[in-house]
């Protein structure tokens, strides 16, 4: 049997095939209003016909602002039940299981917080939401899982977020659905939904069970001697870190960001792009030294240590 659409193994997929349904009804009737006359028309006055030609030029004003309006109303009306499905689907909520991706051409690298990393694989247990911060280490790429209904571009030098609900087990395809270089159709992989129980077997028994994210930050921390000024007791001044993640930031030169992801990352790389209001721009450039995953696990540190359970998720991840 052939599929028309793929399975709906996610929580949001049901709603993404109804609009796509409704899209595909709305147009397949506009496409009968049109088409339907069109061939009536072309066999009536055919030529040689012996049709009425004579035709007296008529107009409707009700008829013109209805075939104005109708249609105007029909396409917000899409819009609008567009823009609530979109607005869902990039709106991370709070409370997700985070997992880190890294692509790269042609793989898919994914880092569990606990630790565990994966390659072209990614488990994840069933009904819980899972989120992804994602950057690329090259090209543009794209993750996409039909199954899910989610794609979302993976771009170099920031990062995207997107998220999901798995609403079944088993094995779900993983897709780059952007063009990134010659083995672009070859960058596959799976997403393999697990009973939770399964899920937390596995965490404790997978390979490439490691330390987690934040610690092997903390550690990268104070090997490349970050801590030797934003550590406590150092006398260079720098922006405590502590608390520091998903706060509001006041910049030198006026306006203010939110501490997300985006903000840490560049701050790590480009740390003379946003000065903290009161300090000076002393910090020196980590760009080009620094692996992505290191960046991450930077990143995952940082998180650790604010104050309160992390606020603002990937909000201005993308
Ligand atoms: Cu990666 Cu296409």
């Amino acid at each position: 049997m052939i599929r028309l659409f793929p399975e709906e193994a996610s929580s949001i997929a049901r709603e993404v095939d109804r609009l796509s349904i409704g899209l595909l009804g709305i147009t397949g009737f506009f496409v009968v209003v049109v088409a339907a006359p069109l061939f009536y028309f072309a066999i009536k006055y055919r030529r040689g016909s012996t049709a009425d030609r004579s035709g007296p030029s008529s107009g409707s004003l009700a008829l013109e602002i209805g075939w104005t309006l109708v249609p105007l109303a029909i396409a917000l009306g899409l819009f609008i039940w567009g823009s609530i499905i979109y607005v869902r689907l990039q709106a991370v909520p709070r409370d997700t299981l985070p997992v880190h991706v890294v692509a790269k051409r042609w793989m898919w690298k994914f880092h569990h917080e606990q630790g565990n990393r994966e390659i072209n694989e990614l488990h994840v247990p069933l009904g819980k939401p899972i989120s992804l911060l994602m950057t690329s280490q090259d090209a543009i790429h794209s993750f996409y899982v039909p199954a899910f209904r989610v794609k979302q571009d993976v771009v170099p030098g920031k990062y995207t977020a997107t998220w999901f609900v798995p609403t079944k087990t088993g094995r779900f395809p993983l897709l780059c659905a952007e063009y990134c270089g010659t083995d672009h159709s070859r960058m596959r992989g799976e997403i393999i939904v697990m009973d939770p129980d399964d899920y937390a077997q596995w965490l404790t028994t997978a390979d490439g069970a490691a330390e987690p994210l934040a610690m092997a930050g903390a550690r990268l921390f104070r090997d490349l001697g970050c801590s030797g000024c934003h550590g406590t007791g150092s006398v260079v001044p720098s922006p405590p870190l502590e608390g520091l993640f998903g706060r509001q930031v006041t910049l030198a030169g006026g306006g203010s960001v939110i501490a997300d992801e985006n903000y840490l990352r560049d701050s790590i790389l480009l740390p003379a792009s946003k000065i903290v209001a009161g300090y000076e721009n002393v910090m020196p450039t980590y760009e080009g030294q620094l692996e992505e995953e290191q960046i991450l696990q930077l990143v995952a540190y940082i998180k650790s240590i604010a104050r309160r359970e992390p606020q603002s998720v990937y909000q201005g991840a993308r």
